[in-house]
């Protein structure tokens, strides 16, 4: 072993150092030179016990001087190479702006369903759900709508044929209690006669249906709001000054608000609300047909023979009901021109809202 040897050989270290380019690259080149069974360092260092006392004096010295020169060598590599091998900090970057998601949202019928439930509650109503597979007889005969009334035509519906779903141990005072789609939450005025003490108040939002040829004014479901109060010394005049102020306080704008009279099964006498068009603002537009008027709801006072049906004397007491549909009442605030468009699951209409 000469001094010349250990030049050399750190010469030749050096040149494949320069070649490394990965960090396994670098692991082989360390256990070349410095494995502890056949490194080439290592190998001399283990032969030093063999040249004589004077050589070791100088060559020891020289060896410790490249093995260290070797280590730190690999060392400043081994940093270049994978400069974040030994850090620990954790990997998340919390000041990276976030991921978005794509978020849902209330379809515009809840969210109208929802100021209507708001303002009819701070009047004092409550709010009552009801099955939408009702029995013919709340949906119709309870409403003073027998079997044989021509008024049926206007609600003709699905029903169900299948005797095993009536329902069942319900004492009906007729025996037709056939089971079919409701077509308005108006079925529930008997049910809440029956049901809650008086005086009442209460609004039945919810879907109803019609046997319908679909056209931009007309659907097979819809949601429908009923409105029901019976007690002592109830008026028309209740009925006209909870009507103006429901519709101002949702639509937030000063209606116009009309009444005609109507014709109801269910109501005595009955009335058609119309309010003033708020597209054109009564100037005459397509939607208004040019009268400036859009017609809203049916209403009435509660025909006597309802408020026997639902237990209630009618000498005594009295009561006025309305009804309306609550997408007409949403297409009337954003001029939205067809009626199928909200069930029609198209998101380009769903997402302007
Ligand atoms: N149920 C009626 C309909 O769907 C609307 C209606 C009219 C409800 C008059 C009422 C009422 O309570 O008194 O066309």
């Amino acid at each position: 072993m000469t001094s010349q040897e250990i030049q050399n050989l750190k010469q030749e270290f050096t040149t494949e150092l320069e070649a490394v380019t990965t960090a396994d690259q670098l692991r082989d080149l360390e256990i070349a030179y410095l494995g502890r069974k056949q490194g080439k360092v290592t190998n001399l260092l283990r032969g030093l016990k063999d040249v004589s006392v004077e050589d070791r004096k100088t060559l020891g010295p020289l060896l410790q001087q490249l093995k260290s020169d070797i280590e730190t060598a690999i060392r400043a590599r081994q940093e270049s190479l994978e400069p974040r091998t030994y850090n620990l900090e954790p990997r998340v970057d919390v000041t990276l702006p976030g991921k978005k998601f794509p978020m849902g949202h209330y379809s515009p019928l809840t969210t109208m369903r929802r100021s209507v439930e708001e303002v009819f509650r701070s009047m004092g109503f409550m709010v009552v759900d009801g099955p939408e597979l009702e029995s013919e007889y709340f949906n119709f005969d309870a409403l003073n709508i027998p079997q044989w009334h021509p008024a049926r035509e206007m609600w003709d519906t699905f029903y169900v044929s299948d005797s095993a779903h009536r329902i069942p141990n319900y004492k009906l005072p007729i025996t037709n209690n056939r089971l079919l789609l409701r077509t308005h939450t108006s079925a529930m005025q008997v049910r809440i006669m029956r049901q809650f003490p008086l005086p009442l108040r209460a609004i039945v939002p919810g879907t109803v249906y019609r046997n319908e040829a679909t056209d931009a004014r007309h659907e097979k479901a819809f949601m429908n709001v009923e409105g029901l109060v019976v007690a002592e010394g109830i008026s028309l005049q209740h009925l006209i000054s909870v009507s103006r102020l429901f519709l101002k306080k949702v639509l937030a704008e000063d209606v116009e608000v009309r009444f005609r009279p109507g014709y109801f099964p269910f109501t005595e006498p009955s009335l058609e609300l119309d309010i003033s068009c708020l597209i054109c603002k009564q100037k005459g537009c397509a939607v208004c047909k040019k009268t400036g008027w859009l017609e809203f709801m049916g209403a009435g006072m509660v025909h006597p023979n309802v408020l026997k049906a639902g237990g209630i004397d009618p000498k005594k007491y009295t009561g006025f009901a309305f009804g309306f549909g609550l997408d007409r009442l949403v297409m009337l605030k954003y001029g939205i021109d067809d009626v199928r468009l909200f069930r029609s699951q198209d998101l380009r209409f769903i997402e302007q809202f």
